[in-house]
């Protein structure tokens, strides 16, 4: 992965004849259980409350962590005591720099380290340095949680504060331009944008913002640890089970055999729930006091630990001729990113894939600031640059006197507009059009604040969405035939509420040529074969890779030990498939025998194979992004500013759609995120001391139930020949252009352009 990291960094794309691959997957057009609307298989135990969350597992001789935050952003401390706490009742340790073992700092996570989860590189407790408003000064163990979190009020501390620098306009001054962006170069300047503005008929150029952002999924984060005979078992919420188990291993020293981590049930990650200084401190405290603890962490110390979403600037300028031909697209930015943090939010991706401008002009900055890292926080990168490129393609069409959507018919990228690679499919104007006759498109009125009743002026916007495509290597699946002929399918794979176990059920079933109920499949433990994060909206796809590998490799040892007596023999590997619970001879089927068959032919009592996902060639070959078409409408109180968002229509361009429920629920929650983006989340930063004012959610408002509207899900369902299954990433795109269609649709209802998230009530009275 490194190595296609590499040559995209430097090549962009290459010609397709370069790579071996691109035989579609001969599940693409079959359709048994895959694409049915089937009902998820942890459903039941989650309804039931049977589902054990990594706060509620057991544990005999259990302590409950609390946590002391630093209150200052940069210095030193200069006196802790911890006396007070350490006589409070039930108290059975303190732990600070001066007495917690020695951890070195994590592995970061990254494309080229699956093995690793940790968010930022900093040291953890491990000297009295303070670098940031929030950070764990002294970790208290007590024989309840209550006891815990009052010892914690009892720790003094007195620090020797230094200048901290926690101004987004005064980082800017010094900010810091890398070369790249997650795979891709930073600055592209190409087709001469200077020239083309110059002589361009229209012009927009307009500065948006959006602000600091957490992630609040309903379970806030937690872990059960214990230290049992030398190993590290940690029950976690986690959407990177390998990687916290790799990281621990590393940051504690033992072998990494030697760190447990399950996590079979996550309630919501969003990019969050990876490894963060809360479990790392649990494990030291564990040690320490040589007892098993939980740490379950409140709203306020997940906002003041848990790095979320950049505040970003943008400055976008668009470029058109008259008949709205995009010539130039410049989109230039500052973003918060402290050193010290792993993500690489590319803003400014999502102009390079979605239109086809004749000139492009693109750099991102980035702020340096004494805060806490920021992190990946569901679409990063396309989640706020969608925000500032779909507002200033409404603007470009309201200056044009065209309709958006027919401005962005007119621009609509056919192939990568920078690289010039083909798309493996796209179809981002049929989802237009899909979404536009949902939503009654024909009833917008092109001019702004003329529909309105009583005090309510009404309006209809629309926006792009967009996401990449990704897969991961690595990943391993492993497939038991056991003896009655079930398939048992087993990875360490995650499941943050998205249908995971589910859909590769109906994956393996349809693969494997059986009926749902003869499949089973496991995740969530890092016993398990390797898998990679449940991030970039990829663990389908590469999960599904690995299945479709194990199930070539389970032909191949069904055949072997089917031997000569089987009415398959003489047969090889590539004239057989699987169906009706066995395995035929392709095509008619005329000879077969079944998977218990052959086992007990062959004296056995079952059969395991595994199948891994290979480096993902598709992406150095072709430009491929799930896209999406969103559709708003609202009104917009005339006295008092408020919003009410009346409908919500998302239209998705994702390749093919493997559970038409659980595909409408990952849509569902992501339009539901952008409509919080759009009208109420930020996170207050308090920019005199880097404190975080917003840490319970009566300050950070998500969206309630009152707020969320009706919300319409459609998808084109075109197969992408590129991919497994034909399916791309749906976890992500839901998110992205929500904002700006709710944005562009209050534009048109008041004639006020707010460039500037959230779209609270202050800004349009
Ligand atoms: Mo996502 S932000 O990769 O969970």
């Amino acid at each position: 992965n490194a190595i296609v990291g590499g040559v995209r960094a430097v090549i962009g794309h290459v010609p397709e004849s370069w790579l071996p691959g691109g035989t579609p997957d001969p599940l693409i057009d079959k359709r048994v259980t895959l694409g049915e609307q089937q009902s998820r298989v942890d459903g039941p135990d989650k309804v039931r409350g049977a589902a054990r969350f990594a706060a509620e597992v057991a544990m005999e001789n259990l302590l409950y962590a609390a946590f002391v935050h630093s209150t200052i952003a940069r210095g030193r401390i200069a006196d802790i005591d911890v006396s007070a706490a350490a006589a409070a009742s039930g108290v059975a340790l303190v732990m600070t720099y001066r007495n917690a073992p020695k951890m070195s700092v994590p592995p970061p996570i990254g494309m080229t380290n699956l093995k690793a989860a940790g968010n930022h590189t900093l040291p953890i407790m491990q000297d009295p340095e303070i670098r940031w408003n929030g950070q764990v000064v002294a970790v208290v163990l007590a024989e309840t949680r209550e006891q815990a979190d009052h010892a914690a009020t009892l720790v003094r501390v007195r620090y020797d504060a230094a200048p901290a620098r926690t101004r987004f306009e005064e980082g800017k001054a010094s900010a810091y331009t890398p070369e790249s962006i997650l795979v891709e170069r930073n600055r592209i300047e190409k087709g001469g944008p200077s020239r083309k503005f110059a002589e361009a008929a229209f012009k927009i150029d307009a500065v948006y913002t959006t602000p600091w952002e957490n992630h609040n999924p309903i379970e806030p984060h937690a872990a059960t640890i214990v230290w049992r005979d030398g190993k590290l078992i940690v029950h976690d919420a986690t959407q990177m089970i390998h990687g916290t188990a790799g990281s621990l291993a590393k940051i504690f020293g033992p072998n990494a055999g030697d760190v447990e981590v399950s996590s079979p049930y996550v309630g919501g990650g969003f990019g969050a729930k990876g490894l963060w200084d809360h479990q790392i401190l649990g494990a030291a405290a564990a040690k320490l006091a040589d007892r098993p603890v939980r740490v379950a962490l409140s709203r306020a110390s997940m906002h003041r630990l848990i790095g979320g979403r950049m505040q970003t600037e943008q400055r976008v300028a668009l470029a058109a001729n008259a008949d709205g031909k995009l010539n130039g697209l410049l989109h230039h930015g500052f973003g918060v990113r402290p050193l010290h943090s792993i993500c690489d939010e590319g803003f400014t991706l999502t102009g390079r894939s979605l239109y086809a401008s004749e000139s492009f002009d693109i750099v991102q900055h980035y702020v340096d600031l004494d805060l806490l890292a920021n992190s990946f926080m569901r679409g990063p990168g396309e989640t706020p640059g969608t925000f500032a490129i779909e507002c200033a393609m409404d603007e470009l069409a309201h200056a044009i006197g065209m309709d958006p959507l027919e401005l962005r018919r007119r621009n609509v990228a056919t192939r990568d507009p920078l690289s010039g690679a083909p798309h493996s499919q796209s179809a981002m104007m049929e989802a237009y059009d899909l979404g536009a006759t949902r939503i009654g498109w024909d009833r917008r009125l092109a001019e702004p604040g003329v529909r309105r009743e009583g005090e309510w002026l009404i309006g209809m916007g629309c926006a792009s969405g967009t996401f990449p495509f990704m897969r991961m290597p690595g990943t391993s699946v492993r497939i038991t035939i056991d003896a009655s002929g079930h398939a048992h399918v087993s990875s360490a794979a995650h499941e943050m509420g998205m249908g995971t176990a589910t859909v590769q059920r109906q994956h393996a079933a349809d693969r494997l040529g059986l009926p749902l109920d003869r499949v089973t499949v496991t995740i969530g433990d890092s016993s398990l074969p390797f898998a990679s994060f449940a991030g970039g909206s990829s663990q389908t796809a590469s999960l599904a890779a690995a299945i479709s590998s194990a199930s070539a490799k389970l032909v191949a040892e069904l055949m072997r030990i089917a031997g000569n007596d089987t009415p398959l023999a003489g047969l090889k590997p590539s004239e057989v498939e699987f169906s009706d619970g066995g395995v035929c001879s392709v095509g008619d089927h005329a000879r077969q025998e079944s998977f218990a068959s052959i086992l007990r032919r062959a004296n056995r009592s079952d059969l395991s194979v595994v199948g891994e996902s290979g480096a993902p060639l598709e992406i150095m070959k072709y430009s491929m992004h799930s896209t999406s078409a969103n559709f708003c409408e609202l009104r917009v109180s005339e006295v008092t500013g408020e919003i009410r968002v009346d409908r919500l229509v998302g239209a998705f361009d994702c390749g093919r759609i493997l559970n038409a429920k659980t595909a409408s629920s990952q849509f569902k929650g992501g339009m539901i995120m952008g409509l919080g983006m759009a009208l109420t989340e930020e996170t207050l930063l308090d920019e005199r001391t880097g404190r975080i004012l917003s840490t319970s959610l009566a300050d950070y408002h998500v969206p309630v139930h009152l707020d969320v509207p009706d919300i319409e899900v459609l998808w084109t369902d075109i197969p992408d020949p590129r991919t497994p299954l034909g399916a791309r990433g749906i976890g992500e795109i839901g998110t992205t252009g929500v904002a700006a269609a709710i944005a562009n649709a209050v534009f048109n209802a008041t004639g006020k352009r707010v460039r500037d998230l959230p779209l609270t009530l202050d800004k349009l009275v």
